[in-house]
């Protein structure tokens, strides 16, 4: 009932031509995946020529960040119109890359997450505990922290074009990923929390991905807990036949 989606978050890696080059591969590989939502993340630079690329294909393409105003004298930002206008049907906002490195706090994954889905764009608004914060038995409470901060202010009407993904922290880029239990039940905690917020419906709707350390190999495990409708893939979505390989788990 909730369509999978798989999404590729390419971070900072790929130049333009790379980026084409990479859907030309994948598209084939991917052709028979309708029951999947396949979306590529690559760097704003790429967008253009990853669209050309993946036009006529069932690949979506989305970006990695955006500022929550249409336009401004905002140097070195972009906006959601002008990413519909680019071509990007997706966004991803408030990886902990952002959140880490960027300054990125729950009130502006909020004003993002408002931003996109004014512009008609879904959003991947991410989530996820640190590794003290796990040791700390934290993790319900940086989740719950997060949702009331970056989600809980959206109408239900907003909220249903939500997607969210769970991804701890020391699972990224670390290779060492969430066992499918420690996945689902972070899952279905967020679950319980929509369902406080948003009602029975919502929570049953919602999809909510996966990410941290998603490889060929693990994805079948981790797709079989009950609550998870897919991946963010950062390392295995640079190359496509691994990406693949995970669209069609
Ligand atoms: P990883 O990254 O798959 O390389 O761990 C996931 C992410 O940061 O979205």
């Amino acid at each position: 009932m909730r369509k999978p989606v798989i999404a590729g978050n390419w971070k900072m890696y790929k130049h333009p031509a790379e980026a084409a080059g990479f859907l030309h591969d994948l598209a084939p590989l991917v052709d028979a995946s309708s029951q999947v939502d396949i979306v590529v993340c690559p760097p704003f630079v790429d967008v253009a020529a990853a669209v050309d690329a993946a036009r006529g294909t069932n690949i979506a393409i989305g970006a990695q960040d955006l500022f929550w105003l249409k336009e401004g004298a905002y140097t070195g930002e972009v906006s959601a119109p002008m990413l519909v206008a680019a071509g990007c049907g997706w966004v991803i906002i408030g990886h902990s890359e952002r959140r880490q490195y960027f300054g990125e706090t729950d009130d502006s994954v909020f004003k993002k997450t408002v931003a996109a889905l004014d512009a008609g764009l879904t959003p991947i608004v991410c989530v996820g505990e640190r590794l003290e914060e796990r040791e700390a038995g934290m993790t319900e409470n940086v989740l719950a922290t997060q949702f009331a901060g970056g989600l809980s202010g959206l109408t239900p009407e907003q909220f249903a074009h939500v997607v969210i993904a769970y991804e701890p922290v020391w699972a990224i880029g670390t290779g060492r990923t969430a066992t499918p239990e420690m996945a689902g039940q972070a899952h279905h905690f967020l679950r319980e929390q929509i369902a406080v917020r948003f009602g029975d419906d919502a929570s049953q709707t919602t999809r909510i991905l996966y990410g941290g350390s998603v490889k060929p190999d693990n994805i079948k495990g981790l797709m079989a807990q009950e609550d998870l409708d897919g991946a963010l893939v950062g390392g295995a979505s640079l190359d496509p036949v691994s990406f693949a390989a995970i669209v069609n788990f």
